[in-house]
């Protein structure tokens, strides 16, 4: 079995970008590899330990604060981190990073572009953000900041779901000594 150097991988993209359904199949990948990882989620964290949380400048803050907290003593652990969260903001993803460690962050951009998260639009929020009947929408009434040097930038929807997986298993692979 390989001795994984316990790395966070940080999925960011924005809702409907594919972020949850890639970190889904790669955490299959590895755990058929007999590699131990765990998926922290914006949806389920924002259910549990982030449900006191909503959507303003700070409170995203928190949520990735605490979302980078948990990744930083899961990778102490010995645990891979799959972190999907739509992170939009550079501040807090750079934040993020210093609390897990530099040397095992891993800034993944799931880059699928806006027209096409809005087109599927699974959740059916981008309608109801462009109606106005919800505020602080990332990508239509709040900001998303693209990483300006992601480890790597993916799009799942144009790629194909293994072939993304596949890249992001080769970047644990050149990662880990
Ligand atoms: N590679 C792919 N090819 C086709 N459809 C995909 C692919 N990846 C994801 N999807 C579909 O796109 C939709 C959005 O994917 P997903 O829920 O993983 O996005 P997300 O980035 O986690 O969004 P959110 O931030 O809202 O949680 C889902 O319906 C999913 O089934
Ligand atoms: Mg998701």
């Amino acid at each position: 079995m390989p001795a994984d150097l316990p790395l966070t991988l940080w999925l960011t993209g924005l809702s409907g970008a594919g972020k949850t359904t890639l970190g889904r199949t790669l955490s299959l990948a590895l755990n058929d590899s007999g590699r131990r990882c765990v998926m922290l989620d914006g949806d389920t964290l924002r259910r549990g330990l982030n449900r006191d949380l909503g959507f303003l400048p700070h409170e995203r803050s928190e949520n990735i604060r605490r979302a980078a907290e948990v990744a930083r003593l899961m990778n102490d652990a010995g645990l891979i981190v799959i972190a999907t969260l739509i992170s939009p903001l550079r501040a807090d993803r750079a934040h993020a990073s210093s609390i897990i460690g530099a040397h095992r962050f891993l800034e993944i951009h799931v880059s699928t572009p806006l027209e096409v998260c809005e087109a599927a639009d699974v959740k059916g929020l981008y309608r109801q953000a462009r109606r106005g009947e919800l505020a602080l929408f990332t990508g239509v009434s709040a900001p998303y900041e693209a990483p300006e040097a992601p480890r790597l930038a993916i799009n799942p929807m144009r790629m194909g779901l293994q072939p993304a997986v596949r890249e992001l298993l080769a970047l644990i692979g050149d990662t880990t000594p």
